[in-house]
């Protein structure tokens, strides 16, 4: 039997919309013959696109195969047969986006963060449950190869005691005055729901809570290094949120957490993104596809002494984590998980309460910078 799912996709004209939620996710599902299921049945994602603008919409489904499209959100959520709402808008428009849709008894999937306060994010998921409707997050990392291998050699217990973590994140990204930015201009300012700290943290929190242990206390430095950059249109504009975020975070079982985060930092490791995780029995370093580990028998002896020559190649006493599997776009995956959790109920722990905790840890981050102290996390409810 083939189960036609109608998905209502708002924001996909965006960055994340079009590349990562429509193309590598909606289009490549259809295009592999839908979502098998254990019982020989088949999901197919049946989108209709929806944005503001007319002729982008069109030649984007146009492009795509896809035969429907609308700029009138109310009239798509009158729909029956759309029973999923999916949202890749700016941040600052999600919440009531949402809010609508679950008003209409649909199934709920979006980008993070949900909202732009934790208040807000928590109302979403209140209102979701109350309404009886499932409710999905993209908390895409988790489905990154690096993590995932990340994430095997953790479950193995390769690790022994996990010890400390520490993230390094970010690239340069252009001002746009002689080179145009690579970044929309909104990320920049904080009235358009711009930031690092609520942009990241929302990333990070559920890459700690779930790989390593709940996030309990954080200690957060957040600053502006660029305080003017040239917008899409060319004209110049001060930047009003933060462009970077240097944290410390304490996780459940005393695992201590140190993530840098910038878009002014130049690359000098392995990867856009890296985490160093160090325990008692080894040691690992995972990038977006890639990891390497270090076991405790394999570990060199250094011996501080700058007056002879460094005799150590340091990165090379590390040995790749093999792929052993196939790794499939992380939006995909996720995506799939949530139209089986849609249809056959399959269990999907990624929802709004855990979209919640990562505002409440970008919240609390914001409120340590201004504040310039550790501030405890508490535990989430609805
Ligand atoms: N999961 C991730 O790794 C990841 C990465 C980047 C961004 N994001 C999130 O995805 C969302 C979109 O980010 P993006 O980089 O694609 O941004 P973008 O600016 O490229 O796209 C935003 C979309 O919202 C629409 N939009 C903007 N203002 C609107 C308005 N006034 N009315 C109606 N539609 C409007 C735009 O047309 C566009 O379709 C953000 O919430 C961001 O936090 C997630």
């Amino acid at each position: 039997m083939k189960h036609n799912i109608g998905i209502i996709m708002n924001g996909v004209t965006g960055r994340m919309g079009t590349n990562q939620h429509l193309i590598r996710s909606i289009i490549a599902i259809r295009e592999q013959g839908g979502v098998q299921l254990a019982n020989g049945d088949v999901i197919m994602p049946d989108p209709i696109l929806v944005g503001r603008n007319e002729e982008k919409l069109k030649t984007l489904a146009d492009k795509y195969n896809i035969e429907r499209w609308s700029t009138d959100l109310e009239a798509c959520l009158a729909n029956p047969n759309d029973i999923i709402y999916f949202d890749a808008q700016t941040t600052v428009r999600r919440a009531e986006a949402i809010k609508q849709a679950i008003a209409a008894g649909k199934h709920i999937y979006c980008e993070k963060p949900t909202a732009t306060s934790l208040e807000g994010s928590l109302e979403l998921a209140k209102l979701a449950k109350e309404a009886g409707v499932k409710n999905g997050v993209v908390q895409d990392k988790l489905f990154l190869p690096g993590l995932l291998k990340l994430k095997r050699l953790i479950d193995s217990g390769f690790f022994g005691k996990i010890l400390s973590v520490r993230m390094e994140f970010g690239y340069w990204v252009f001002e746009g005055d002689w080179q145009d930015a690579q970044r929309p201009s909104w990320n920049y300012r904080k009235e358009d729901g711009g930031g690092m700290v609520v942009d990241m943290f929302a990333h990070w929190r559920y890459v700690l809570d779930n790989l390593f242990g709940n996030v309990t206390a954080v200690s957060a430095y957040a600053t502006t290094h660029i305080p003017k950059r040239i917008d899409e249109g060319g004209k110049e504009y001060e930047c009003t949120a933060d462009d970077a975020a240097y944290a410390t975070f304490e996780l459940e079982g005393g695992i201590v957490a140190q993530v840098n985060s910038s878009w002014a930092v130049r690359v000098n490791r392995d990867d856009l993104l890296t985490i160093q995780v160090d325990g008692t029995e080894g040691s690992a370093v995972a990038g977006l596809r890639d990891c390497k580990s270090q076991h405790r028998v394999n570990t060199p002896k250094p011996v501080w002494n700058p007056d002879i020559e460094n005799p150590f190649n340091f990165l090379e006493q590390w040995e790749e984590v093999p792929a052993n599997q196939e790794f499939e776009n992380a939006f995909k995956i996720q995506w799939e998980q949530f139209l089986k959790h849609v249809v056959v109920d399959e269990e999907f722990p990624w929802d709004l309460l855990e979209g919640a905790k990562g505002t409440q840890l970008s919240d609390l981050g914001l409120k340590s910078s201004e504040e310039r102290r550790w501030i405890d996390v508490p535990e989430l409810s609805i």
